[in-house]
Formats: C-alpha cells, structure tokens, sequence
C-alpha cells in the first residue's frame, strides 16, 4: 500500500494523506541553518550545531510520536472554528490534502469547508533563517473572514539542558517585542551573542510569547484557548516557557488568494554591539532588521526560492542516468543524491530517531560519507577532511566524533574503535579521484587541534595505517580495539550492569580479540595509500605499503578464512566468531563484503564462494541479513550485538549500510545481476508498494529493515542518516553503472544486469562533460570505449587534451 508517489519531474514526493505509517520527513537547509520537518509540519530547526544552538524546541518519543512544529492556524471568525492546514495539531477531516517534499521544501496544505491553505516551508541559501510562505484562498461563494495564527515553541538553546534542566530554565526565558517581531533572547543578557526571531508579514493583530498564555491551563497545541477565543493575549514571557505566536487577520471575497509570509531566523551581533543603547539591556536589532524587512516581501521570497531550486538541478545535473528501471534512475538522480547531502550536514546528529543531543559527527561516519558527497561541493568535501583530520590523535588513533560547533573530538560516544582511523584515507582517496586536487596532501594539519603539532594531510594517513601494524594480535590481525564498524561487536567489554553504555564502559585494554573485518578494510585503505603514495613520487614508500597489504592478505587466508566464508573476528579468548564452528552467529555479512571489494580472494576462489554463501545464508527478499544464526541470549564475550532481540540492528537485523558491500563485490566478481537484484531489494522507491510494511519513507533508505527473525520482518527503522546513503549511490554509480572516478580520468566499466540493453549517463567530472552510452552487444562485463568515435583501449577517459569541456564517450559490452 502507498501514501502517495513520486513526481519525478519536480524533483518531488507528494504524500497524499497526513496519517503515515512514520512522520515522513524532509530536512530544510543545507549549509548552516537547518530544519526537519515532517509531512504534518512537526519538527525543528537549528543553527550548525543540533545540540547547542537548537532554536525551536522539540519533543522526541511524544504522543502521538510527532507532535510539536511549524504550526500554522486559520480560524473562521464568523464560525469560530479553526483548524491547522497541515492537519497536526488539530487533526480535522481534510480534502486534498499533499505534502510535497522537495528538495530542500516542503509545501504542505489542504482543503477545508471551502478555504485552501498552503505553506511553502525553505531556507534560502546562504541565510540563517527559514521561510514559511502561506498561501489562502477562499473558494466559498461568500467572503471568508479568517484569523491566521503562526506558532513556535522556543528552545533555550541547549537542547541538551533544555530537556532537562527545568529549576534553572523556568526562570531564564526573555523575549522582545518590536513592530509584530518577536525576538528570543533567552542568556542573550550574559554569555550569547545570538537570538532568533519570529516574523510575519501581516498585519500583527495581537500576538503571544508565554505558551500558557497560548494553549491555556492543561491544554495542549491542538485546542489553544486562545483560538477558541479567537484572540491572542500579548503576553510577554518572563521565565517558564517562550514561545512564538501571530495573529493576523485575512478578509478574503469569493475567489480571492493571499500570501502571508512567516520568518523565523537565527542572528548573531558582534561582542561589542550587542545592546542598543550600549548601556542597556536592549537588544541590538540594527544588522538583523534588513533581512527581515527583505524575507517579509514576497518578491524576494520567490526569488529565493527560484535560486534554491537552482542551486539543487545544478547539483543533482553532476550525474543523471537514463537505464531501463525506474527505481534506479529516481535514487541515483534524485534522492540517494539528496540523501548524501543530509548524511553529509547531519552526520548521526539529528533526525526523528537521533535526538540532536547524543552525536556528533562522527569520524567514521563522516569519512564514509564523503563517498556520495565529494561530488556534489568538493570544496566542502574538503573542509570536512582537514575537520576530521585535525581531530585525529597522535597515536594514529581517532576520536569517534566532534561537535560542529568547536569543532573538538571527544569521547563522549566512546574511543578506540580500531577501524576509525582507515576511513581517513578511505575519504581522502574518494576525494582525490573526484577532485585531483593532490595540493590537499600538503595542508599543515595538527593532531589532536594542537597548535604546534601540524603535520602534512599526508602524514596523517600515514599514521592512520600504522596505527593498524603497531596493534595486532596474536594471529597477525588486527586487534580489535573497543569495536570496528560494528559498534555492537564488543569484544573487550564484558558489561554485565544494567545501564552501561557498550560505546563507552571502560573496556579492557585487550590483546587478544581481532578483527578480521579491520584487516579487509587495512588491504583496501592500505591499497589507497600506495596508491596516492606512488604518485607522489615514494615509489619505494608504496612497495612497502603494498607489501604489508599482501602480508595482511596472506594472513586473512590463514587465519580469516573458514572454509565456505569469511570469518569475523576473534574473541578475548582466541575463539572464532562467524565460524561454522559457532553455535549462533555463524556467518557475518561484513566480511564476505569488504573482503571482497577490497579484492581479496578473487583470484583464488575464495571470493566466489564466500558470496555464495551470502547468498545462501544471508540474503531475504528485503535485503540481506547481517549475521545468521541470530544470536538468542545475551553473550558476555560479545556485548551489545547480543543485546538485542533476534532480527533487530546489528543482532542479525538488514543493516543496510552494509549491504552495497556485498553489490560491489557481486560486481568484482562480475555478477551484475545479483549485483543489482540486492541494490533493489533495498532501495526505498522499489519498495515504495510495500510501505505500509516498510513504514518508513519510500525516498530514502533506512539504516535498518528488520531481519527474518524478527517479527516484523521487512520493517524499516532509523531513516534519513546512515551510511547506507553513501554507500548505495557508490555501488550503483561507481561499480554497477561503473562511472568510476580515478587519478588519472573518468573510468568507464559498468557490471550490469543481463537483460539491460543499455543504459545512459551524463557526468560532470573535474569542469568537463562526460555523455555516457552503454550498450549491450553480448552478456559479459567487457567494454569496448570509444571516445568522440576514436577507440580507445582500457576503461580510462583521460581527461579531453584540447581543453574542450564536452565528451561523448560510447561503451560496448560484450
Ligand atoms: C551505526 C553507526 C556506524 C556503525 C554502524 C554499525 O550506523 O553510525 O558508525 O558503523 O552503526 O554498528
Ligand atoms: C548502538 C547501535 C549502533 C550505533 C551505536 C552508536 O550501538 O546499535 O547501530 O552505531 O549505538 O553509538
């Protein structure tokens, strides 16, 4: 069963009715100031850092489970009653209701007892402020007299401590108001020099600022008092709980449309402006009263939002596909795109299931990231690598995330995962390959944000590898550390009290466990680094990389194989995990992946055989399954993968973000039809008629769908911030359609199911302009290029020697 569809041609998802089986949500923002926002108008913004500069507040787990938002009121004055156009919070029978989530919008509206409403919710680029543009109009056959009410409820800031901290912030909150604006400005008076504001661009009737004045005593957002009574009171908050709300009122003849526009923002005075007069406590509304003025008139408003949607054909216009499924097309050229920018602003931080307070961005995460977003902003792709360098230990080692704001590591989600470090260069080769740009190699960045302890971008990556020889165990693998990408797989922690975080109980500083899932991601990222070393002209540094990636692979024959597949890992006592041998958790899914797309055993067999056994043991038809035989009962030994009930996350769940894995190595071995048979089963618009059971969003993929042990088989949990973005829009782009980006040109070498005759691209790779046309002459994986019509031998399109920036490149398969 569906909600709604794709509109494909405005770039869009229109959901069709408000009750979802999940809030469906959309971010808003792409640069610094963000938003989500659900399908019914429910959620939040934020100014870069979701935990310490939360402008609106919100309440995650509520009841129902999305309540609190954008909300938007009209009100009949002659009948009295009133309603919301998005259908939260009053929830009134509506017509025609649509939500249509776009890129970087989301137009909500509805029809009711003749009065159609519509709210165009964006931030226009380059602001720090978001735009609600209603549009009313009356199709009665009388004149309709409507009050318009706006609201948001203000966060004091921390969402953190906002939350909690209720003896102190029920005394803190202040507001200002000023010709209809409403400014929060809440420890605005000590140590802030920023505060948001809320305006409307109609005539400001009456407005309120304390929410109980608002709802009134034991009400909530769906039957306001105020509304009842068809006016605002004035309040002014002093304490409790700062809100925003304006009334304005609308006459509208039959057939007669007006727009009214809301602008909430967040602003910032420099330390020593802050307060007009500078003596006062007043603030100082001179830089800030500009940009409100110019976001109040419509015609700037359209102009923003032209330029926004732009801005989003430019990025998406980098690589659009033509092939033979639907599905395909839409996520590569559309959402999985989109997607890759949240994942990318966002990290883990905030979304309907991470809270905005818990995560940061995350060192691993962010790196992985990085594989569906270089190509979109490079110059940010690179920002982000000397942030996350910056942020690495001396040791080699890593934090596991930083704040946006400080831009700091820290350990408050746990340290000394023992794969973090091998993402650096993982992200670092992505965007050399995408960019070229070798000049980065060379930027001076420190260890630990030390001044002083600057060291070329190149170094770092040299100590990420290092840091992987100087900690392995005793079968010459990798020792695990406190995890690897598996968060769940603690190997070391042995917790056996109720309420210990797995990411954080100090752990034993093991030298048994290993992972055999480090060593595959050491032979790729080691790979990499000869790779990028080699052109810098080490030539004797690369052999030596390459000759400890041939030893490590050596040692995966020895000591990571178990005969069908790939093993896991070792436990503290030298057991085998992922082994035949196990009674539970027998075979793993990130082994037979990673293994093999970082190329281990393809000339011998093992690849093949490991995949066949994915295939055999781990694959359902909603995806494929990260462990088999699901564990039943708590393990001591292992930690929190054993926590949780069978067919749920990292306890045999489908973890998505590791499925394109096993795509890319499907397609290694040149199988493009298992290759693109897994790629469907999880992509989101494939299962678009399934959504009453997938639950969540049909335009982006989830980080879970529940395994086959669970009883909810086929579930989808966690939406919008996975790795799973990245890492699909890589698989199909780069290794199933094979427009790979490369050193030294853009390589063409497509693994394509059999029955596709064809397919076509084009791709804007460093400033040129690549046409792309696939055709299939036989069943196999050889290409045959033709470049401007001149054949060419290998898969490489160097870059055009005449400086012209358009190529027609033709490939035959054969
Ligand atoms: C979550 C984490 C990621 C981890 C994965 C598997 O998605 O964000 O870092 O690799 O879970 O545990
Ligand atoms: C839990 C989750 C895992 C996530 C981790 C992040 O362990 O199961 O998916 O990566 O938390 O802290």
């Amino acid at each position: 069963m569906r909600f709604g569809y794709f509109d494909d041609k405005n770039l869009e998802y229109v959901i069709t009715r408000p009750d979802t089986p999940l809030p469906w949500i959309n971010y808003l923002g792409c640069q610094a100031y963000f938003g989500i926002i659900s399908n019914t108008a429910g959620g939040y913004s934020f100014h870069r850092d979701a935990r310490l500069r939360r402008i609106t507040r919100y309440r995650y787990n509520n009841v129902p489970y999305d309540f609190g938002g954008r909300y938007i009121y009209l009100r009949d004055d002659e009948s009295g009653e009133f309603w919301s156009p998005s259908w939260q919070p009053t929830r009134h029978d509506l017509e025609d209701y649509t939500c249509r989530h776009g890129m970087g919008y989301t137009l909500i509206g509805s029809r009711y007892k003749g009065i159609v409403a519509h709210t165009n919710y964006f931030v226009p680029l380059d602001e720090n402020l978001e735009i609600w543009q209603l549009t009313v109009t009356n199709h009665r056959s009388q004149r309709a007299s409507l009050s318009v009410f706006s609201t948001v409820e203000f966060c004091l800031w921390d969402a953190q401590d906002d939350a909690t901290n209720f003896q102190r912030n029920f005394s803190i909150g202040q507001v200002e108001i000023e010709d209809g604006v409403i400014y929060h400005k809440t420890e605005y008076r000590e140590r802030r020099d920023h505060f948001a504001y809320f305006a409307c661009s109609g005539k400001v009737e009456a407005f309120d600022t304390q929410r109980e004045a608002l709802v009134g005593p034991y009400r909530s957002w769906d039957k306001p008092l105020a509304l009842e009574r068809g006016r605002l009171t004035n309040s002014v908050a002093h304490g409790w709980a700062p809100i925003g709300a304006h009334q304005s009122k609308v006459e509208l003849a039959p057939g007669e449309t007006r727009q009214i526009i809301f602008v909430l923002g967040y602003h910032e005075n420099p330390r020593d402006q802050k307060f007009d007069p500078p003596d006062s406590q007043i603030l100082n509304k001179r830089t800030v009263k500009p940009v409100i003025a110019k976001y109040l008139d419509s015609a700037h408003v359209d102009a923003a939002f032209q330029n926004l949607r732009r801005y989003w054909q430019g990025l998406l216009g980098i690589l659009q596909v033509d092939t033979p499924d639907v599905h395909t097309n839409r996520m590569v050229n559309i959402w999985n795109a989109y997607q890759c920018m949240a994942t990318f602003n966002m990290s883990r931080s905030a979304s309907f299931y991470e809270s905005g307070i818990g995560r940061g961005l995350g060192f691993r995460d962010s790196n992985q990231d990085l594989l569906g977003f270089v190509q979109m902003v490079p110059s940010r792709a690179r920002e982000r690598i000397l942030d996350l360098a910056a942020t690495q230990l001396p040791t080699g080692g890593a934090y596991h995330q930083y704040q946006p704001l400080t831009k700091r590591g820290n350990n408050d989600v746990g340290g000394n995962f023992n794969d973090d470090p091998h993402w650096l260069i993982v992200g670092v080769a992505a965007y050399l390959k995408e960019t070229g740009d070798v000049s980065i190699l060379d930027e001076p960045v420190p260890y630990d944000n030390q001044p002083g302890s600057e060291q070329p971008l190149f170094e770092h990556l040299q100590r990420s590898f290092q840091y992987t020889l100087d900690r392995l165990g005793p079968h010459g693998l990798p020792l695990i550390g406190r995890a690897d990408w598996n968060d769940c797989l603690n190997l070391n922690c042995f917790s056996d009290t109720p309420g210990q975080s797995f990411q954080t109980t100090t752990n034993k500083d093991g030298k048994v466990a290993e992972s055999v899932f480090i060593a595959g991601l050491f032979v790729l990222a080691g790979r990499e680094l000869a790779d990028i070393t080699e052109r810098r002209g080490l030539a004797a540094e690369a052999k030596s990389y390459l000759a400890q990636v041939t030893a490590m692979e050596d040692t995966i024959r020895r000591h990571g194989w178990d005969g069908e597949w790939f093993l896991r890992a070792y436990d503290d006592f030298g057991r085998k995990i992922g082994s035949k041998e196990c009674s539970e958790g027998k075979i793993f899914i990130e082994t037979q992946g990673f293994c093999v797309l970082a190329g281990i055993g393809l000339a011998d067999g093992m690849a093949v055989k490991s995949l066949e056994s994915v295939a055999k043991y781990l694959a359902t038809e909603h995806g494929i399954i990260l462990q088999q035989p699901a564990y039943s009962r708590y393990y001591l030994e292992l930690g929190e993968i054993s926590s949780y009930p069978p067919g749920y996350k990292e306890n045999a769940g489908i973890f998505c973000h590791n499925n394109p894995w096993v795509m890319i190595a499907e397609t290694r071995v040149g199988n493009g039809d298992r290759a693109h048979d897994y790629y469907s089963r999880i992509n989101p618009s494939a299962r678009e008629p399934i959504s009453d059971l997938h639950r969540c969003e049909p335009y982006v993929y989830a980080q879970m769908i529940a395994g086959r042990d669970a009883p909810a088989h086929g579930e989808a949990k966690n939406s919008w911030l996975t790795g799973t973005a990245a890492w699909n829009y890589y698989a199909i782009t780069q290794w199933m359609l094979g427009i790979r980006t490369y050193y030294d040109g853009l390589q063409i070498s497509p693994v394509i199911p059999k029955g596709w005759r064809g397919f076509k691209a084009t791709r804007i790779f460093r400033g040129v302009t690549y046409h792309i046309t696939i055709e299939r002459a036989g069943e196999g994986n050889h290409v045959a290029l033709q470049v401007d019509g001149v054949p060419i031998k290998g898969v490489t399109v160097p870059p055009p020697a005449d400086g012209r920036k358009e190529v027609w490149v033709k490939g035959t398969l054969t």
